[in-house]
């Protein structure tokens, strides 16, 4: 038996349960729901380690061959939110896919650790949109996209663009290769770093994207480049210089942060 107050006391404290948090809700909505457009974006691994200013921070498994994910970005926020807990067990069914294709290239950092900065910086801001909201869901997408933009076949495959220390390539030559993946777009960017030798090398793909992920987004802001400069990081990211040579590097499992000497 219940009785009538109790019912309503306990119904009058469910609303104002709901309505508090509705409100921060709302807050937490506006901060980290109202981006437009995300950044899909690649990396080369045989590059990722010349990038760091200590070989022994890295290390490429000779698993990984091709093109990996770096993320995916909602564009202008950052640091999206650790209220969203995300465990291992999680994204347990997609271990083997992500492994291979979203590895941890620092060898102090654990591949699932990789994936847990990701979701706090960014999936959890992408969280917002239906179809990605949950690790889970965001985990699969990204594997999703990383075979919709294929840069391996239209690098490798259907341009003849192949990984040399002794051949560079005009900036003309990949834009064009790369045109089914990046088109025309202004927003699309492909990047390189500078290396110790003064090589431009070819480095990642960033990849725009409207909420529904569709090709091509603009939002009318500059990109920050926060994920360049991380710590780690010696040389930093730019935009590929249009009238350099520009170096493939092949992964060099031995020597990852001087594949080429
Ligand atoms: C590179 O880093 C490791 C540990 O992080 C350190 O032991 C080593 O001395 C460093 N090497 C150089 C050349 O800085
Ligand atoms: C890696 O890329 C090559 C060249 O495009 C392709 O033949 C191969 O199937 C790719 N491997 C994986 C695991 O995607
Ligand atoms: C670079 O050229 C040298 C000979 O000059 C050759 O032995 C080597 O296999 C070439 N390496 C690559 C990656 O093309
Ligand atoms: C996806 O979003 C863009 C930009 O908001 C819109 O122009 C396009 O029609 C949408 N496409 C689909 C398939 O919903
Ligand atoms: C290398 O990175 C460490 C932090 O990871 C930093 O303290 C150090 O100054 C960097 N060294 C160079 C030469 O950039």
């Amino acid at each position: 038996m219940f009785s009538p107050v109790l019912l309503l006391l306990a119904s009058l404290t469910s609303l104002a349960l709901t309505l508090d948090s509705d409100h921060s809700n709302a807050d937490q909505h506006k901060k980290f729901c109202t981006w437009k457009c995300l950044k899909f974006t690649l990396q080369w691994p045989g590059s990722f380690c010349v990038g760091l200013n200590n070989s022994t921070k890295c290390k490429i498994p000779t698993s990984i061959q091709n093109w990996t994910i770096h993320g995916l970005w909602p564009s202008h926020v950052q640091d999206c939110c650790e209220c969203w807990p995300i465990f291992h067990s999680d994204l347990k069914e997609l271990d083997p896919e992500l492994s291979q294709f979203w590895p941890s290239l620092l060898k102090a950092q654990s591949s699932f650790n990789f994936w847990k900065d990701e979701w706090i910086k960014h999936g959890s801001c992408a969280g917002c949109v239906e179809g990605m909201n949950s690790p889970l869901r965001y985990f699969q997408i990204c594997l999703k996209l990383r075979k919709k933009f294929d840069i391996d076949r239209a690098l490798n495959d259907d341009a003849g663009i192949k990984p040399s220390c002794n051949q560079s390539y005009q900036y003309k030559e990949i834009k064009h290769a790369l045109a089914p993946i990046t088109g025309d777009d202004p927003d699309a960017q492909i990047q390189c770093i500078t290396d110790s030798k003064g090589r431009e090398i070819l480095f990642q793909v960033k990849i725009p994207l409207s909420r529904n992920l569709t090709f091509g987004c603009h939002d009318g802001r500059q990109d920050a480049e926060s994920e360049s400069t991380q710590h780690w990081n010696t040389y930093s990211a730019h935009p590929c210089q249009l009238k350099s040579s520009i170096f493939y590097f092949p992964i060099n499992y031995n020597n990852p942060h001087q594949p080429c000497g």
